[in-house]
């Protein structure tokens, strides 16, 4: 019998049970019946809760892209993997089949390795949502290097940070990118990260825009022509379970942003696992996720799950908006997609536009729809599952992160009986709790409390780059023997869990982590201003919004706090990225502060959110007279 693919409610419950009874047994055997392996695991995991040491697949060997490419190409050699639908809908899109990727990735395997990456080394990949982005990440596998792709539409700081924090010495970025109307000059936000990021001796740089850029002597080399001497045939290195595949930044709560390093054995069966139950995924289905792959989002569902699992998978490169509100319709509709997996943020964007730009499309194809990235709201989930899914396809609301790799809590299409805004139970593996503050555990049912896991899963990560005392303090002190999530989940009565959104001071923007800090620290640099604090608030398209709150060091010196305003959001959206850019902003002479000096943001998030009703205990406040002050000047 296979333990690959859950069949009905019952299978499910009884997976779930021998995954939790006999992990090593249920991992064994999905891991042994499913991949191509090198070399076999001596053992199917150890770990360490204390010391954060996790360990899967011990000693075995592999390469993933073996499992991604190779193996499918007897069978699946010219079904399509990879469906590139470009920006601009008159551009045709592009049908890589799976012989076509094993021969892209063999030579850009090869340019590096002739540029001289080696197994081990880090390259940045900051490129848009184009072929060669997949590519680039897949031939780093290939080769054993690890990838660190950035999202294409951070800053050049920020950029410049997460070089230099895995100190890569390679970095492939393009000459610009097209998002709807806009065309951005990535490659001089990639020249200006590497005034301050002096370490990188290669950029390579594929061609999309036609832009005009400057081409640093030495350093800069265009992609093609390498590629077009290259040998479309490479073998692939051979890679231990543990060894590092890929780094990804993900905002913290304090300081600067986590690199989140991932394995490659225990990911590759996650990942491929979950995506064959949570969508259903049957040979010839065209499944679409509409998310960035600068985000885990796009790392494991739209490259590795689908690709593990001979997938097609299609890759957009535009918006949801251009050319107008109907193109993700549109784009189901033309390529007969059947899985489509999207954010509460495109859908809730969407559904405030006119009715007609999905109604006039039948949608019929669709078989599954997914939701990710935040908390769906009742009325989002109902008007994604009306009149996109037709009130036939199962909607998988899937909770999870950066750091878990693969979904952790989600519906199983045609088997878990879906509850708006609940993403209901966890997969087989994930052992999920909740805990009160006391650090207990809250047994039964219809409780609330801070959402844990208490045994490791295959695609946790094992650490953060280069601080693994960071990653052992975020993830496993709050609650000692567990991974601590940093959600809030309710539990219900039947056990489903709906999840309520952070604990701690990061904050989701339209499906975007945004960790205060970094965001307090860019205002801070502002000439003008002498401290600041910034809460969320509810917004009706990007769930949350971000509420500033700035001290001045002078008033009335003379400038306008509009243009204070301005400069600050320009500051914010140099160093952060425009997405972290402030809706409001109030010039306050205090922040309610404890008597230790922590501000209390409590105070602050009701505040912004026009909830005057009860500030609870401000008994502590050093000085709860700016309470008022800021009470009366709220935006
Ligand atoms: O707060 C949860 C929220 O997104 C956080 C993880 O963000 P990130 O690492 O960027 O990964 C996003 C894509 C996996 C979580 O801690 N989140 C993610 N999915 C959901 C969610 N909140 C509620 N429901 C979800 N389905």
């Amino acid at each position: 019998m296979s333990y690959y693919k859950i069949h009905d409610l019952e299978n499910y419950f009884k997976m779930y049970k021998k995954s939790v009874r006999e992990p090593r047994k249920f991992w064994d055997k999905i891991a042994d019946d499913n991949f191509s392996w090198y070399q076999k695991w001596e053992k199917v995991f150890d770990f360490d809760f204390q010391e954060a040491k996790f360990r899967w697949f011990i000693d075995a060997k592999l390469n993933i892209t073996k499992n991604c490419i190779d193996r499918h190409l007897a069978r699946r050699g010219d079904k399509t993997a990879i469906l590139f639908e470009p920006n601009n809908p008159d551009e045709e899109a592009q049908h890589i089949t799976y012989n076509e990727l094993y021969a892209r990735v063999a030579k850009m395997a090869n340019v590096l390795r002739e540029q001289g990456v080696q197994k081990g080394d880090r390259v940045c990949i900051y490129l848009p949502m184009i072929p060669e982005l997949a590519v680039a990440v897949l031939a780093c596998a290939r080769i054993g290097a690890v990838h660190s792709v950035v999202f294409a539409g951070f800053s050049a700081s920020a950029v410049a940070a997460r070089i230099n924090d895995c100190d890569s010495k390679l970095v492939i970025t393009s000459d610009g990118s097209y998002r709807g109307d806009k065309t951005i000059d990535l490659k001089s936000i990639v020249d200006e990260a590497l005034e301050k990021a002096p370490g990188v001796e290669k950029v390579l740089v594929v061609k999309r825009t036609n832009t005009n850029v400057n081409m640093k002597e030495g350093r800069d080399i265009w992609l093609q022509p390498l590629l077009d001497e290259a040998i479309p045939n490479n073998v692939a290195e051979v890679m231990d379970a543990e060894d590092p595949l890929f780094i990804l930044y993900t905002s913290g709560s304090t300081g600067k942003p986590k690199g989140m390093v991932h394995t490659t054995a225990g990911y590759m069966v996650y990942t491929a696992y979950t995506f064959k139950n949570i969508f259903n995924y049957e040979e010839n289905d065209v499944y679409w996720c509409t998310a960035d792959i600068g985000w885990i989002t796009g790392h494991s569902y739209i490259l590795y799950g689908p690709l593990l699992n001979g997938a097609t998978t299609v890759m957009f490169e535009g918006v949801p908006s251009y050319p107008n509100f109907s193109r993700f319709w549109d784009i189901i509709e033309k390529h007969q997609v059947n899985q489509f997996y999207t954010a509460p943020t495109a859908i809730r964007s969407l559904a405030k536009e006119s009715i007609d730009f999905v109604q006039k499309y039948p949608l019929k194809s669709l078989k599954v729809i997914g939701s990710v990235g935040e908390p769906i709201n009742e009325e989002a989930w109902h008007w994604y599952n009306d009149h996109v899914g037709g009130k036939r396809c199962p909607l998988v609301d899937t909770w999870w992160q950066t750091e878990t790799g693969g979904i952790m809590i989600s519906p199983i299409p045609f088997i878990t009986p879906t509850k708006p805004t609940y993403a209901t139970l966890p997969l087989p593996g994930v052992q999920p709790v909740l805990m009160d503050e006391l650090r207990n555990e809250i047994e039964g049912n219809q409780v609330t409390g801070s959402l844990c896991i208490k045994f490791p899963w295959p695609s946790m990560a094992r650490t953060i780059w280069g601080d693994h005392q960071r990653f052992k303090e975020t993830y496993f002190t709050a609650f000692p023997g567990k991974y601590f999530t940093g959600d809030g989940a309710l539990r219900d009565e039947v056990g489903y869990y709906r999840i309520t959104g952070r604990v701690d001071d990061v904050i989701i923007v339209s499906g975007h982590n945004l960790g205060t800090a970094p965001i307090e620290d860019a205002i801070n640099e502002h000439p003008a201003v002498a401290e600041s604090a910034i809460v969320g608030f509810p917004h009706d398209i990007k769930g949350n919004a971000l509420y500033g709150f700035v001290i001045l060091k002078e008033t009335g010196e003379g400038r306008k706090q509009e243009n204070l305003a301005i400069e600050i959001n320009q500051l914010i959206s140099d160093q952060v990225g425009p997405i972290a850019k402030l809706d409001k902003i109030q010039f306050v002479s205090g922040l309610p502060k404890t008597r230790s000096g922590k501000i209390m943001r409590r105070i602050l998030r009701k505040i912004a959110e026009g909830d005057f009703s009860n500030f609870g205990d401000t008994s502590t406040l050093l000085n709860p007279e700016c309470v008022e002050e800021i009470k009366n000047g709220k935006l």
